[in-house]
């Protein structure tokens, strides 16, 4: 028999009995699948999986914050343990990562925003990015026709920002407490922080590009280098465009001097937002994307994001295979490719933003196309997905947080630049990051974009339309009507599949939320042909059966996201930060968030 990943990694120590049996029934299962799983009976172990133990587990029955960064997650429990819902800590979380995790967090860019309330209302908000008025369809080609690195570098790249636009909305329609003392904490980190180990590197990663633009160098590399970790990270700019933000909501972003900065910025750069596209720029409140999912109910964001209705197709068709192969065989990640493959294909052929096509978005849900679609999948088989256009390396370069409060609200948010540091354009005298989120259009319909992705003419570039995204906040409710997980993840298209390939560990599999988080990921997306895996990833025996099948693998590090998910546990919230990149998981304290629960039963603010 074959040693998947689970045999080694998540069967032995960890799991309860009720998992190991059924563990043990998905192996009888997989060998009557298929004869290939019978091997050797004494395969040599390979290295072992070297995120096994790196995850840590924060447990809380008042409310949970996992987010990219562990100070920003401190600032949304502070806000719960002073009686703000789980809307006031993501609006305080979103404005901290600006400040602590300049590479993804933002004011100069956009996400998307899934809540339900604890009695079952769900909302999602689009605070995505549009191209400028002055945007058009060949706009990143040079006279060849060849996609020019204008849609990665520089402000060219930017669409018009949504973040604070989305994060008002939020707070207007669903928050508590007052605005500017959601706003505050991050002025305080932008004026200084200590910065970590891991955010230091970041900016050496991108210095190259950042000392391209003088106001990116003066801020990210005083002295020329990123800041030593340890020392102290100041963004004056920053710290006043968003005390300017505190003290008068969008209009301190989307009018005055800081929109006078950042147009200014454009006409320096070569970038084209104007004053008029800051002041047309609105956030959109879409009706979520639910599934069902083997009796609990899954909700995402729809389009302008292709994350839910993609995760809707994958769950769909898997749900009619009565149990997965185990994890970590080569039977399940056969399956998991097959089912990737195909809802990529309608992805990248159908989704755009709504407001500009006709997404035909009943069809793509119904379990009958997904029975269709299914019936065409056989494990161990390859469906070819056409020419393939080899990918380029892909980065993380997203951040997600997820949070509950103690009522049980629960809001799950994924905010980008696109790639690291965006355009690696710092708005000179305000102090943030421009995204560089265009080239998540199909520069030239039919060809690669950065992630690799070969997308139509839905999604391709036209003045005020949104860019499809792959980003996918997702909050799952069990059969019982209460959210059993809140999660979501960076990693461009491998944001749909990390989500769905975490779901599918807590709900197929029964690991624990700390197992599935750490768990080795896979992704296909049609085009490249390919199977990414994580180094070491799959087991060897698992690697070579595939590859007999017909597979290519391409083992790749950088890809496959970082997860910031909250799950229910018997002890309350667990909160688990994806160890792939130092995030930060934190729980209100106790008697404090005690107390806010009971100023708040007593109707007090
Ligand atoms: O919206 C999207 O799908 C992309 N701009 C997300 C980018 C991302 O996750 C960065 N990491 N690779």
């Amino acid at each position: 028999m074959s040693s998947p990943r689970s045999v080694r990694v998540f069967g032995a120590s960890r799991s309860g009995p009720a998992e190991r049996s059924r563990y043990r029934a998905s192996l009888l299962a997989c060998a009557a699948l298929c004869l290939a799983c019978a091997g050797p009976a004494a395969e040599p172990p390979s290295a072992a999986w070297p995120l096994e133990g790196e995850a840590q587990r924060v447990v809380g029955d008042l409310g949970m914050v996992v987010s990219g960064h562990p100070l920003a997650s401190e600032v949304g429990a502070r806000v719960l343990e002073r009686g703000g819902n789980a809307v006031d800590a993501a609006v305080a979380v979103g404005f901290a990562l600006a400040a602590v995790l300049p590479r993804a967090g933002n004011i100069g860019g956009g996400g998307f925003f899934v809540y339900r309330s604890v009695d079952g209302e769900l909302r999602a908000l689009d605070f995505r990015e549009r191209a400028p008025a002055a945007a058009h369809r060949d706009m990143f080609l040079d006279e060849r026709g060849e996609v020019t690195d204008r849609s990665v570098l520089g402000a060219l790249a930017a669409g018009v920002p949504g973040s604070v636009a989305g994060l008002w909305e939020m707070h207007t329609e669903l928050g508590t407490l007052p605005w500017s003392e959601l706003v505050e904490p991050a002025v305080e980190l932008a004026r200084g922080h200590l910065i970590d180990a891991v955010r230091s590197r970041d900016i050496e990663g991108s210095a190259d590009q950042l000392r391209l633009f003088p106001a990116s160098a003066r801020q990210f590399l005083p002295g020329g280098t990123a800041p030593a970790p340890g020392t102290r990270f100041e963004q004056p700019d920053l710290a006043r465009t968003l005390e300017r933000i505190a003290e008068l909501g969008p209009d301190g972003f989307y009018r005055g001097p800081v929109a006078d900065l950042l147009v200014a910025e454009m006409e320096r750069t070569g970038g084209v937002i104007t004053h008029q596209d800051l002041l047309d720029y609105r956030a959109v409140w879409r009706d979520p994307v639910l599934v069902s999912y083997r009796g609990n109910s899954v909700a995402s964001m729809p389009p302008p994001s292709s994350g839910g209705i993609t995760l809707g197709q994958m769950l769909n068709m898997l749900e009619g295979f009565e149990t997965l192969p185990p994890f970590g065989s080569p039977e399940l990640v056969s399956l998991e490719v097959e089912v990737m493959r195909r809802a990529f294909v309608d992805r990248n052929h159908f989704l755009g933003d709504p407001d500009f096509v006709a997404v035909p978005r009943e069809r793509l849900l119904s379990k009958e196309y997904a029975a269709r679609l299914r019936s065409s999948i056989e494990p161990g088989r390859p469906t070819p997905s056409g020419e393939v256009e080899p990918g380029r390396p892909e980065s993380s370069e997203t951040t997600h947080y997820s949070i509950v409060d103690a009522e049980g609200n629960a809001a799950s948010v994924t905010t980008t630049l696109n790639f690291s540091f965006g355009g690696k354009v710092t708005v000179t005298g305000a102090g943030f990051l421009l995204n560089d989120e265009m080239d998540d259009f199909a520069a030239a319909p039919g060809r690669a974009n950065e992630y690799g992705l070969v997308q139509g003419e839905a999604n391709a570039i036209a003045p005020g339309k949104r860019m499809l995204s792959s980003m996918t906040p997702t909050i799952v409710t069990g059969p019982a009507g209460r959210v059993r997980l809140v999660l979501g993840s960076p990693g461009g298209p491998a944001i749909i599949t990390t989500v769905l390939q975490v779901i599918l560990s807590v709900l197929d599999h029964d690991m624990t939320l700390v197992e599935a988080v750490e768990a080795p990921r896979v992704h296909h997306q049609a085009l490249p042909d390919v199977i990414f895996v994580e180094p070491d990833g799959l087991d060897p025996e698992t690697v070579r059966t595939l590859r007999d099948w017909g597979y290519r693998l391409e083992e790749r590090d950088g890809w496959s996201g970082n997860v910031s998910a909250i799950a229910r546990g018997d002890d309350g919230w667990q909160g688990v930060a994806d160890p792939r990149r130092a995030g930060g998981a934190a729980a209100p304290r106790h008697a404090e968030a005690r107390e806010a629960v009971a100023r708040r039963a007593a109707g007090a603010p």
